[in-house]
Order: C-alpha cells, then structure tokens, then sequence
C-alpha cells in the first residue's frame, strides 16, 4: 500500500519551514517536501522524503504519485510580487503553470484512489488593486468580492489560480457530459503581509515590514521604501501557519466559499519603525524615495475583511499588533541577533 501523505511545494521557504514544522507536530500523515533548494538538514529530518526539482517536471510529480499516496497539497511554491515584476513571463509560467500541474496531480490521485485531496494554496493580498491612495483610505478593511483588480503580474496569477481552483474543485473537463466530480477540495487563504522572526524575505512588496524589524534588530541601516503612512494588513507567521491548517482541516459541509481573506493587524510604517525603535534603541532607520514598489504598496488594502473565515471555519488570530511586537517578533529577533556567537 502506498503511503498516505501531505505534499509541502516550496517546502523550503519562509512558510515552508513553519508549516512543516507544524504538520510534523499534528502527525497524522507523513511529510513529502518538494522545493528547486535542498531543505536544511534538521527540516529534512522531518520529512518522509524530500524532492529537489522543479515542481513543472512532470515526470517528478508523475513519480511521486506512484509512490506514495497524496491526502493533502499544500502549494507554496512560487515567484513572489516584486521577483515577479521583474520577470513577468516566468512569473507566469511558475505561478500559474506550476498551479496547473499540481491541481492536475490533485486530480489523478484523487482519481486514482477514489479519496479527494485536500489543496491548499496561499493567495494574496495582491489579487486586489485599489485605483489610488484616497479610494484606500476611504475603503478601509475590504471583502472578497471587492476591488479584484489586481496591478502586478503577481496578483494576476494569484487571482486566476484562486479561479483555477474552485474551477478543478467543482468538475474538470465541462466536456465530460458524467460531470464526474475532480475529487479536489480547493481552499484558498488571501494572506497579508507575513512577519517571520526566524527568517528574513525576499523577493515580495511587504517586505519593508519584515525587513526594518530585522534591521532595526541586527543594528543594520535601513531606508524603508514605502512613505511612513503607508499602511498594510500583516500577519505573525505563527498565525499564518495556524490558518493554513485551520482551513485545511475545516469541516466541508459549513464550508460556503473556496477563498478567504484572513486578518491580524494593520499597521503603518511609521507605527513598524516606532516600535522596533523602542525595542532596539539605536536602530539606523531613515526612508527611502518612495518608487515603483511603494506605488504598488498603495493599491493594496489597508486591511482586510475576514468575517467569512471567522464564521466558516473559525478563524480567529492569536497576534493582535501587541502580542505580535512585545510576544512574539521583539523576544525573538532579539534572541536571534543579540545571543552570542
Ligand atoms: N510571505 C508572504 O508574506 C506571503 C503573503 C501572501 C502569500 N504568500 C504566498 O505563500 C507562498 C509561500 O511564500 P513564502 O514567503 O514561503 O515564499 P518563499 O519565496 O520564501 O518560498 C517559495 C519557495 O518556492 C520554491 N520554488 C519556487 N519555484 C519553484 C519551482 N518551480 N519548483 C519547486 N519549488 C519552487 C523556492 O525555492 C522557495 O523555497 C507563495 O505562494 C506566496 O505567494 C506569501
């Protein structure tokens, strides 16, 4: 028999290293991380088996199914909104084609074993585009249904996989007069910006957040590159993961809807700067001209609505901004930079 598994793509990034973490800690299937990078060896340990490629081989996912039996997908894998810009075609071509593939995987395991699969994939707060700074401040926290105009090729892709998956969730194939259903349960979260006290980003729009945290921590200089009222919804990355396998494990009959906004906080840059300036005094902290990646910082909502994941399925974060600064990011970047060699 083959063994029941959950599959990590982009096991070997900011989330991936959480949320491997975290389903080694829940237990109950056994972990294949896929990623283009070897995972560190301590992570590996976690992992039943870990692939190196490119999750577009198609003889690498065509293998994998062979061997083992995949219950759940969790689809980080992925070029992000600022690396995207930079590289629109191949942005497209990993976003939305890698998309494709495992949705495709999804259907022939699914398929195969006459049990669905649970996929998940983390979308964003780049589906939304709001024309201008005073249409932003005026929205406040938006819903699903609203501003789904994306401005980056990131968002596109983001927005067209969102659409992607509730097509393959509902049949694949409109020709196919049986409509035998796919057997894939998609279920998509629109993150905010995410912090991490373990991990500094790149490649993504918010990472100013992250980035001046980190900075203000290691006694690095650092020009933020957004104007300091620009404002974001964030998230601590415990959270994230805490949502990821929330609405992975989600009871599907009170689910009403296939993509969900999840929120924590909203925060300005001037509010992120103030407090990592009282927790590292002597932080080296200025700003930068605000330039293109500000600009698409402006069209992304101040924060989210997310009354929909709170009656669905319960969400409900554990960071509020306190908690997330004084508990969380602080104590630990702390650690992180300041304990001796
Ligand atoms: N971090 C955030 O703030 C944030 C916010 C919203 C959504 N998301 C989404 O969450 C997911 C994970 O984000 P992250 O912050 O961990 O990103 P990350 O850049 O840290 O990790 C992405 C990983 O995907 C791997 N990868 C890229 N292309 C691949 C390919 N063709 N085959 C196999 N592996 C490939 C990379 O090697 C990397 O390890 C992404 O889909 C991202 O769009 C992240």
């Amino acid at each position: 028999m083959r063994k029941p598994v959950a599959l990590v793509t982009g096991a070997n990034g900011e989330i991936g290293h959480a949320l491997i973490h975290a389903l080694a800690e829940r237990g109950d299937l056994a972990i294949v991380a896929l990623d283009l990078n070897p995972l560190p060896a301590p992570l590996a340990r976690l992992c039943a088996m870990t692939l190196i490629g490119d999750m577009l081989d198609k003889n690498l996912l065509e293998r994998l199914i062979s061997e083992v039996a995949v219950r759940e997908i969790y689809h980080l894998a992925a070029l992000l909104s600022t690396r995207s810009e930079y590289t629109p075609d191949t942005a497209h071509r990993v976003n939305v084609g890698g998309t494709l593939e495992l949705l495709r995987l999804a259907v022939s395991q699914a398929r195969r074993d006459a049990i669905p699969v649970v996929f998940v994939f983390p979308s964003s707060i780049a589906v939304y585009g709001l024309p201008d700074r005073e249409t932003k401040a005026r929205a406040g926290a938006i819903g699903e249904g609203q501003f789904n105009e994306p401005t980056t090729m990131y968002g596109c892709n983001k927005l067209y996989c969102e659409h992607l998956g509730r097509y393959f969730h509902k049949h694949f194939g409109q020709l196919d007069l049986t409509f035998q259903p796919s057997g894939v349960d998609f279920r998509a979260l629109r993150f905010p910006g995410l912090i991490s006290a373990d991990s500094v980003p790149s490649g993504g729009t918010s990472d100013w957040g992250p980035e001046l945290l980190h900075a203000a921590a290691s006694g690095n200089a650092y020009d933020c590159f957004v104007a300091p009222d620009a404002r974001l919804p964030f998230m601590a990355m415990p959270d994230a993961v805490r949502s990821i396998l929330g609405l992975a494990n989600a009871d599907p009959s009170r689910l009403r809807q296939r993509v969900f906004n999840v929120g924590a906080f909203s925060v300005s840059a001037e509010e992120i700067r103030g407090r990592a300036e009282r927790a590292f005094p002597g932080a080296r902290l200025g700003w930068a001209k605000p330039g293109a990646r500000a600009a698409i910082v402006d069209s992304w909502p101040a924060d989210v609505d997310d009354r929909a994941a709170r009656e669905q399925w319960g969400w409900a974060p554990e960071f509020g901004v306190d908690r997330a600064f004084d508990e969380y990011l602080i104590p630990t970047l702390r650690r992180r930079y300041e304990s001796p060699a």
